[in-house]
């Protein structure tokens, strides 16, 4: 059978809608015409499904009928080309076999180490203050710590640039235009791509391996017959950059925030912190308080809140037919708030994961399948080491302001809020 079609404007099809509030767009749809529905997005078809059993087959994909790079290169390909996210079936499992190894346990644990004092740096300078801007903090905060795991670099000046650099090309990612026109955020872009290129690679020749940060990690593993080259390692740490950072930043924000308005649950956390070093993978792993409110973060804003796939060939999912050349899409932004599967979708409440037991068949927050997120054990003992910092160092955290956020491309809020610090 064939989805029901929804074109919406011409040329931009439901673009300007996507852009302003996908999740508003993509639950009038779905009450109009069902779960599945094909629309139009800058003047291709793609096929949206709205069911966790179809979200899951989609992920799964066993018979490799979708294709991820060129799903994702449309938004995010001229820039982070290569990346693992944009590479498909057996060449794609030779190269996330070589990544994999930069996140074994014992590499992870270093990591932590490495970026403690970032962290309590940050602390002690939100210390001096009455008050801090909660996204633009948590931001910076997680460049620096970036800088730390992923640039071999000291010089100050340096670091701005680089700052500056990698600023510029996620905005490239996220931007409507898809021409690299002069003044473009994707012509910026992609000058920030050769630059950030030229950078690993010269920098990945005589990395310090003795500092043991991811960048150290990929180079070294890869010292080998059948290893990376030193190119494509600069094009793995671009795009790793881009798949660590807005999205921890992310979890953090909507986090923090909730944190400023339940005081119970801010001190039930603290107390879970205490006990906790956090630089210790088992026992951050049993920080269920702070798993609970990861969770619940990744539940209402799915840091990535769409996946976009293309059909490689004529298949079907769930008896409707997609022809090769045309898009699908799934959608955790959609199936995280959508009542069927969650009581009240609309309010972040961590309690509904305090059970460690608990599953929901409509949670896909890392994806699934062969390109399920690499990092997603590190995402959350980065975040456990942010918020248990917090819990431990304050008696509780306020907010005068309510927090709007824009789900889509990456959930951001609509206008920063204050963090008020007892
Ligand atoms: C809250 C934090 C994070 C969330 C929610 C998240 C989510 C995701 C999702 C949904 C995907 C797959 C998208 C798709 O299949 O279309 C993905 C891929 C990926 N993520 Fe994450 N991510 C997070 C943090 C991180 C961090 C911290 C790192 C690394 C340091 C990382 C590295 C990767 C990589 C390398 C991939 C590509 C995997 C592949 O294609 O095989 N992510 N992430």
């Amino acid at each position: 059978m064939k989805a029901p079609v929804s074109k919406g404007l011409p040329f931009i099809g439901h673009s300007i809608e996507f852009k302003n509030d996908a999740l508003a767009l993509t639950n009038r749809l779905r009450e109009k015409h069902g779960d599945v529905l094909e629309i139009s997005i800058l003047n291709e078809r793609v096929t949206m499904f709205s069911s966790p059993s179809a979200t899951k087959q989609i992920f799964l994909d066993p018979e490799d009928n979708f294709s991820s790079k060129h799903g994702w290169e449309f938004s995010i390909g001229p820039t982070f080309e290569n990346g693992l996210m944009l590479r498909d079936f057996d060449d794609h499992k030779y190269h996330r076999g070589l990544l994999q190894e930069s996140f074994r346990r014992d590499a992870l644990e270093n990591y932590l180490e490495i970026i403690q004092p970032k962290i309590d740096q940050w602390i002690e300078k939100i210390k001096k203050e009455e008050s801090f801007d909660l996204h633009e903090n948590i931001k910076q905060l997680m460049f620096d710590i970036a800088v730390e795991l992923f640039f071999d670099e000291v010089d100050e000046t340096r670091l701005v640039e680089l700052n500056k650099l990698f600023t510029d090309s996620i905005e490239s990612a996220i931007s409507v235009v898809r021409i690299p026109l002069p003044f473009t955020s994707l012509r910026k872009g992609l000058k920030a791509r050769k630059e950030l290129l030229e950078y690993f690679e010269s920098k990945a020749k005589n990395v310090d391996t003795e500092r043991k940060t991811l960048f150290s990690e990929l180079v070294k593993t890869n010292n080998q017959e059948g290893g990376l080259s030193y190119f494509e390692i600069a094009e793995h740490m671009i795009f790793l950059l881009l798949a660590a950072h807005d999205t921890t930043t992310s979890t953090l924000t909507s986090s923090i925030h909730y944190l400023s308005t339940d005081n119970q649950f801010f001190n039930e956390l603290a107390d879970e912190a205490k006990k906790i070093n956090c630089t210790d993978i088992s026992e951050l792993k049993n920080g269920y308080i702070g798993e609970a409110l990861f969770n619940e973060a990744m539940r209402k804003y799915p840091p990535v809140p769409f996946s976009p796939r293309y059909v490689v060939r004529d298949t079907e999912i769930d008896g409707y037919e997609l022809e090769a050349g045309t898009y699908v899409a799934v959608g955790p932004l959609v199936l995280h708030n959508d009542e069927r599967y969650w009581d009240e979708p609309e309010k972040f409440s961590p309690q509904r994961f305090l059970d460690p037991d608990y599953q929901n068949e409509a949670y896909f927050p890392f994806s699934g399948g062969a390109h399920t997120c690499l990092g997603k054990f590190f995402a959350s003992y980065i975040f456990k080491n942010v918020v248990y910092k917090l819990a431990t160092n304050f008696e509780s955290l306020e907010s005068k302001e309510d927090l709007e956020i824009n789900p889509s491309p990456i959930p951001h809020p609509r206008a920063d809020v204050k963090i008020y610090l007892n």
